[in-house]
């Protein structure tokens, strides 16, 4: 007995309960008493049936991931599950909240599992860049088959228990309070006899799998992998499960786990997952958050739409306001269709259509947001037209209401001292489509009150979204990343390299697309618009959009996209223009490299974020990764920029800084004080995180 696992000897039904807050890993605290627990109720005669459940909110989350990468202590979790067994007595898994990972790996080491309505399971491993490695990958193909088994274990998505049911690793799912269930289920079985088969032994659906379909769906899954080790390492291993035998696909499982938890990929995915939920935390706990019930958005074009449906969707009542009722109608129309296609691809039920549709209230009148806790401002990036807006609101929004803009690049402290109450003002900046994008860049403007910042905190991981809380300045931290990389991807073409080249060479690197491609999709006229505010130029780009090449939406951008193809292939009248452009500029063409692409494009990027460090931008380098990561597609396998940039060594960042700026004639590179102490240190510590 321990604090961390717990034995009552119920009517000769034993209940061994875990509890490690908060979400009971498999820490070693944990395995030991389990393991002690386990061995003792094998050979207690007083013991008829083992139930293993958990306290708190959830069963086992798997693993105690803040123990990877360290000497392991015995037992490993490989060990209990071999232990639990060959117990012959029947054991009972009681499943609420998540069995996920280690958690359902230590499951699968029961004879049965009974799981309460809500309870979701599955082996999430893939996504920490590592594969199950306490047997999962061999254990859950006998109860489901290979195929579902490599689906679930390649995605990591957990499945719910009804689901769990019906493919038959859950043997009962009951409402209300489990234990008493899964004791009666225990006493039953008990009562029945065995003997009681474990699972490694259950290897009937595994003698009916068609390798040839198992290998093709393998093979489509690996070729989403986008370089990374660990769905492909997955997918071996259940393949190893049907081919093997079953030790020899155990010891074959670990060698593969062993080799991933050492790399670098596993690193930086560890590294996002930890950085995600840091990012989430704000100094001042205790601050009292404000009530949100009622959401307001100004504007119901593409970004507006999408942020209403982003908070229908977390179950918030919304009022959409629009100058017009023709742009509301078109707004909510499309707001419709958006639901519409979810319902024909099956994700989303009629029924939960309806439900979202009803939390909309349309409105032309600002009169209409007096009620609303929470107002999103979605209209055209303009400092006149948000002034103005701001000023409306601060007439009829209730006294306490947050006040809130998504705009992209402007300052917001301009936008809260051009109202009576700049405590109240913030920005939201949401990515497109913002119903589906994960990232919400949280602008903290000088004057924002506490409590304000930590309702919307609070609010952004309800609707489901990974929050980073920012600080004031042009484009804050991802958009002013993005250009520090924009100007590059501009220079490279002038001086030899294609589009496609350039494109290629950052798919190759792991990025979903390139930055031309990705242009392309999100139009060209939006940078375009934006650098004419501002007073800048960038040759290429703009010439195109003055030729009404504005991407996939014309059929025209850096590629062409032909009778709507959603694919661009070369344009010849591009690459022409391009050295056009070139030779009136005197820039004689040259061959280019993927390793020149990636130095110019991405150093540069992680400069302009050590800036952003230094100036408190944000508060932490890895708050900069949630960014990367989730709101541009920097590969998860490397970590987001300023993770990555450890691994190339900040060194040779600023030494290759140096030589390409020397050899592209630009002024002497000049790195910040923290690039250097990153260079010197290995840490992007500053003074303020310590
Ligand atoms: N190990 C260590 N800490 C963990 C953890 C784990 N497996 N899972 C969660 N935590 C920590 C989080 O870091 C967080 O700590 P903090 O409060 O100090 O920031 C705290 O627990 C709460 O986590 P969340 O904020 O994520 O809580 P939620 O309620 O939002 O989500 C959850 C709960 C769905 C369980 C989510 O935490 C999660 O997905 N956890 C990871 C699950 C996972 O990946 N399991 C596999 C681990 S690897 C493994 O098992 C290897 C095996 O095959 C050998």
């Amino acid at each position: 007995m321990s604090s961390s696992v717990s034995v009552v000897n119920e009517g000769g039904v034993a209940i061994v309960t875990i509890d490690n807050p908060p979400v009971n890993a498999l820490s070693f605290h944990v395995r030991e008493p389990l393991m002690q627990a386990l061995v003792a109720l094998r050979d207690d005669a007083s013991v008829a049936a083992i139930v293993i459940a958990c306290a708190g909110r959830t069963f086992v989350a798997g693993a105690d991931i803040t123990e990877f990468g360290k000497p392991m202590q015995q037992p490993e979790l490989r060990a209990i599950v071999a232990a639990l067994e060959v117990i012959a007595k029947p054991t009972v898994a009681a499943i609420h909240g998540t069995a996920l990972g280690g958690g359902l790996e230590l499951v699968l080491g029961c004879h049965f599992r009974v799981a309460d309505q809500g309870a979701k399971l599955g082996l999430p491993e893939v996504k920490l860049g590592i594969l199950p490695g306490g047997g999962g990958t061999v254990r859950l193909p006998r109860l489901v088959g290979a195929v579902k088994a490599l689906k679930m274990i390649v995605s990591g998505t957990p499945i719910g228990a009804s689901a769990a049911h019906g493919a038959g690793l859950v043997d009962a799912v009951f409402e209300g309070d489990l234990t008493p269930h899964a004791v009666n289920f225990a006493r039953e079985m008990a009562r029945k006899g065995g003997p009681f088969t474990p699972v490694r032994d259950r290897d009937e659906l595994l003698r009916g799998t068609d390798l040839a379909s198992f290998d093709a769906e393998a093979a489509d899954l690996a070729g989403k992998a986008r370089g990374l080790e660990a769905p492909i390492a997955c997918a071996q291993a259940v393949r190893n499960a049907v081919t093997l035998p079953f030790d020899e696909a155990l010891a074959a499982e670990r060698a593969l786990f062993v080799k991933l938890v050492a790399s670098d990929q596993s690193r930086a995915q560890r590294h996002l997952f930890f950085a995600e939920r840091e990012a989430a935390k704000l100094p001042g706990k205790d601050v009292v958050k404000r009530r949100v019930a009622r959401v307001g958005v100004i504007g119901a074009g593409t970004m507006g739409g999408g942020i209403a449906m982003a908070f229908a969707n977390g179950g918030f009542p919304v009022t959409l306001l629009e100058t017009s009722h023709e742009a509301l109608q078109r707004g909510l129309a499309t707001i419709e269709k958006n639901y519409a296609v979810s319902v024909t691809r099956g994700s989303l039920s009629e029924d939960a259509k309806r439900q979202r549709l009803a939390q909309f209230k349309g409105s032309t009148d600002y009169a209409d947001l007096a009620d609303c806790d929470l107002v999103v401002e979605a209209a055209f990036e303009d400092m006149a037209v948000k002034k103005e807006i701001f000023g409306k609101l601060d007439a009829v929004a209730r006294p306490d209401a947050i006040l809130a803009t998504n705009t992209s690049y402007l300052d917001i402290d301009e936008i809260a001292a051009s109202i009576s109450r700049p405590q109240d003002v913030l920005g939201l900046h949401f990515f497109s489509p913002a119903n589906v994008m994960k990232l919400l860049e949280i602008v903290r403007a000088e004057k924002t009150a506490p409590d304000a910042l930590a309702t919307v905190v609070d609010l952004a991981h309800r609707i489901g979204k990974v929050a980073v809380v920012v600080g004031v300045c042009h484009g804050f931290v991802g958009n002013r990343m993005l250009a520090a990389r924009g100007s590059e991807s501009e220079a490279l073409l002038l001086e030899g390299a294609t589009p496609r080249q350039i494109d290629e060479a950052f798919t190759d690197f792991g990025w979903p697309m390139g930055p031309f491609q990705m242009g392309d999709l999100a139009g060209l006229d939006i940078g375009w618009r934006n650098r004419k505010a501002r007073g800048l130029t960038a040759v290429i780009a703009d010439t195109l959009c003055e030729q009404g090449r504005f991407g996939q939406k014309t059929g025209r951008g850096f590629y062409l996209y032909e009778a709507g193809a959603r694919a661009g292939v070369p344009d010849p009248e591009v690459e022409a223009l391009i050295r056009d452009k070139a030779a009136q500029m005197g820039i004689v063409p040259r061959t280019i490299g993927a390793e020149e692409i990636i130095e110019r494009t991405l150093y540069p990027l992680v400069n302009e974020g050590a800036k952003i460090l230094e100036e408190r931008i944000a508060a932490r380098a890895s708050d900069i990764d949630v960014v990367w990561v989730n709101g541009y597609g920097f590969p998860v396998g490397k970590g987001g920029p300023m993770f990555w940039a450890g691994l190339e060594g900040a060194a040779r960042i600023i030494e290759r800084l140096e030589h390409w700026y020397r050899q592209t004639g630009k002024d002497v590179f000049q790195p910040g004080p923290l690039l250097r102490r990153m260079a010197e240190t290995g840490s992007w510590a500053t003074d303020a995180t310590g």
